[in-house]
């Protein structure tokens, strides 16, 4: 791989002249633990410093036309900042660097962040696509990688993972996220803070995660961004925490609390959740950073009449740096002058940030992400230094096969092939919502990944056929800051008319549509979630023709498709799937590649349906299509289900699963056992698959989930193959929190649930003793 290659050659460690005069010697005599040595290092540091050099290290700011680059300087001649964000060469990181060893009093070494979400340079899949390969290997890759490019452009931390839990599509941000289930998340979480964190928090490579966004802020409601959130203890400890504390006992170094309410108290003046639960039960040393201007925000929510209420507010529930917030700097000095905070608490807040720039080796070698100057590379868009072949690989097994009739794809490498549609060679849009410091023109579109691979016997045609949406004012809010979605001045019908001729002339059409990367982001939550009219128009227009209808798919939250389920005769879904996304894409539609991805969250039929999630409780009047009945739980205008279910997705080849064995009719408190099946390639083309495993505990002192994912295995088969499968269950797997908040597992029957989505399930049933 080229990744451990890039690892074996990493620059020297720094050895920069400044550092001579740098802090004190890193550890204190007497010291014997690492962490002794830290506590010893950071006390007697903080000896050194002023009330205000103490509130400054709490302040963390963004590079940009709010904090010019001579600003920042005069902060850091005065020690008035900790931390950096949003810049990423490492000229400007290392320029930032040396003004605070040669201006600053104590040259406290700042440490530099950004949003690496899904690659830095190199752009893989964004999280939903991710989540979707359900391939643990892929994962790490794809963590590792960000981390290596990350911390090759100076980078010490990133604002990851985003974890959370969402069943509302409507939510713009479910893109950032793995989806609507808690154990994969959690799965996701524990990997991924590995893979970027490495072993060893020092090491040239390792960058450090801040898992966010703590907490429960994709249950906003309405799934409109920024809303409240109100939620039961139980469905909050149960459903929504379990991810943010994976993470967390991964040994992620950083939390992001959110910007929402809790039952009524903002997360950032949020006592209970930043002291009682994420240090005090969970056991959390490292830092609590504020969301984007959150320390403000809590006048505006009601909690805080003044900016002095709302810093003291926010220091004492435990935040200890602010984000882009400058009432830290100017209301905690008076505040603590007049005793309303304890320099104490500055002092706490104060040692963690100590503690994670320690931990970092940054006191050692400030320099430790940049090396000397000389080694900067000096291609600064970093094509040579990109991780093209794994970014394709990853994007491959992202893409999930939704519909496939009558073995439409793969498509032959012959004839007319007609590639129509607003996303079929938009570069930008290919790179999904945050994608850190990737390059747009160096993404592969789908037009260009089909002409890449196709080979010379097929003609490929292009049209763009529509915009992606005709809306004038959703034009305008997605351009208000970037040039976001690319609008043709040509009339809708004169790209209609141009996309038919091609489509005429071709053997099959692929249509790419769905959604402009700016409407799967921060603050573009929706109340619709049908394709916009413009390209609803282009998909009639083209079925019509009568030719086959391959629908590519790039969007970054589920959307309702029962029309283009009907229309189409295939439905590949893609989401963004980065720098390589065309080319990947093009290896699926052409057969290279066998899709195996499966779907992390529920694809509604109808924006009513929300919040839909397969793990749902019973209610007591189950709805049952055999046997309906006036006074059940249903819709009397839409089915309950979903159009295509969680854990859902198809292959170029097919398989079946035996009848499941267990290994034992009952399951000790101390004990193990292990359900296998047998799952068979039937098809006629190697392939991959995911098999799933559900658990149903039938009668407890709580209604359980009618059915809940407790592990898989990703398995690949030739034709004709066969392999057994076990998963092994324990209590662990049935713990729950009853009605008094206890973490417990009761005794009593479970249903164990096997199959290749949530919904096509082979069960048997065992007693917990
Ligand atoms: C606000 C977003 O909510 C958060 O996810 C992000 O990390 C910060 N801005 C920094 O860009």
């Amino acid at each position: 791989m080229k990744w451990l290659y890039s690892l074996t050659m990493a620059v020297g460690l720094a050895c920069h002249p400044a550092l001579a005069q740098s802090v004190a010697p890193l550890a204190a005599p007497t010291a014997t633990t690492p962490q002794q040595q830290r506590d010893a290092y950071v006390s007697d540091l903080l000896k050194k410093m002023t009330l205000e050099e103490k509130i400054g290290q709490l302040r963390l700011i963004s590079v940009g036309p709010d904090n010019p680059k001579e600003a920042i300087r005069e902060m850091i001649r005065h020690g008035q900042v900790g931390a950096i964000f949003n810049t990423v060469t490492r000229q400007n990181i290392r320029a930032m660097q040396d003004q605070v060893m040669q201006l600053s009093r104590l040259k406290i070494p700042l440490f530099f962040a950004y949003d690496v979400v899904h690659g830095q340079r190199t752009i893989f899949p964004i999280s939903l696509g991710v989540a979707s390969s359900w391939d643990r290997d892929a994962i790490a890759l794809s963590g590792r990688i960000a981390a290596l490019e990350a911390s090759e452009d100076g980078l010490n931390m990133t604002w990851a993972p985003m974890v959370d839990i969402t069943r509302d599509p409507r939510w713009g941000r479910v893109s950032e996220g793995f989806g609507e289930d808690t154990w994969l998340t959690s799965e996701i979480a524990r990997i991924l803070v590995k893979a970027y964190q490495g072993d060893d928090p020092q090491a040239r490579h390792a960058l450090m995660t801040s898992v966010k966004h703590y907490a429960l802020y994709g249950a906003v409601e309405g799934g409109r961004d920024y809303n409240t959130v109100d939620m039961s203890p139980q469905r909050m400890f149960q459903d929504y925490m379990p991810p943010y504390k994976a993470a967390i006992d991964a040994g992620s170094s950083g939390v992001m609390v959110s910007l929402n309410s809790v039952n009524g108290v903002p997360a950032t003046a949020n006592r209970w959740l930043l002291q009682d639960v994420l240090h005090q039960q969970w056991k959390f040393s490292g830092i609590t950073i504020s969301d984007h201007g959150a320390i403000k925000e809590l006048i505006k929510h009601g909690v805080a009449s003044d900016p002095r209420e709302a810093s003291r507010l926010a220091l004492q529930a435990g935040i200890n740096m602010s984000m882009s917030d400058e009432y830290f700097i100017r209301y905690l000095p008076e505040l603590v002058k007049s005793g309303a905070v304890s320099e104490q608490e500055i002092e706490l807040a104060c040692r963690k940030v100590l503690n994670v720039k320690y931990d970092m080796g940054l006191f050692q070698d400030p320099y430790r992400h940049l090396g000397p100057a000389e080694s900067d590379p000096q291609d600064t868009n970093a094509e040579s230094r990109l991780h093209r072949p794994e970014a394709r690989e990853v994007a491959r097994k992202s893409l999930v096969l939704l519909k496939n009739r009558l073995q439409t794809l793969p498509l032959k490498r012959q004839g007319t092939i007609a590639v129509i549609g607003p996303l079929a060679d938009s570069k930008l849009d290919m790179m999904g919502s945050w994608s850190a410091a990737g390059v747009a023109a160096q993404s592969v579109t789908v037009y260009q990944g089909m002409k890449n691979v196709a080979g010379p016997r097929a003609r490929i045609l292009y049209a763009k056929g529509a915009n992606v949406t005709d809306h004038q004012g959703i034009i305008d809010f997605l351009n208000q800051y970037e040039a976001a979605v690319a609008i043709e001045k040509r009339s809708p019908q004169a790209l209609l008319d141009e996309a038919l001729v091609a489509a005429r002339q071709a053997d099959v059409v692929v249509a790419v549509v769905g959604e402009a990367r700016g409407m799967a982001h921060e603050a573009s939550s929706q109340a619709k979630l049908t394709l916009p009219d413009s390209q609803r128009k282009l998909i009639a227009a083209l079925k019509a023709t009568g030719k086959p209808l391959v629908l590519v798919l790039m969007n970054g939250r589920p959307l309702s498709l029962v029309s283009e389920d009907q229309q189409a005769d295939a439905l590949l879904e893609t989401w963004f799937s980065g720098t390589e996304g065309g080319n990947a894409i093009a290896d699926v539609l052409f057969g290279d590649y066998n899709p195996a991805g499966k779907l992390p969250m529920s694809f509604p039929r109808s924006v009513g349906q929300i919040p839909i999630y397969y793990n749902h409780l019973p209610t007591g009047r189950p709805y049952s299509p055999e046997n309906p009945g006036k006074y059940t739980s249903h819709y009397y205008d839409e089915a309950n289900g979903p159009l295509y279910p969680f854990g859902y997705g198809l292959s170029y080849t097919t398989f079946s699963l035996s009848d499941m064995h267990l290994s034992a009719p009952r399951l000790k408190r101390d004990g193990t056992l292990t359900a296998s099946v047998r799952v068979k390639n039937t098809g006629q083309r190697t392939g991959e698959t995911v098999v799933q495993l559900y658990l149903h505990d039938v009668v407890a002192s709580l209604s359980r989930p009618v059915k809940e994912l407790r592990g898989f295995h990703k398995v690949m088969l030739q034709p004709g193959q066969e392999k057994t499968l076990t998963f092994t269950i324990s209590p662990e797997d049935l713990m729950f929190y009853n009605a008094q908040m206890q973490r417990v597992a009761e005794p009593g029957d479970v249903d164990v649930m096997i199959g290749l989505d949530s919904q096509r399930l082979t069960t048997q049933r065992f007693t917990l003793l």
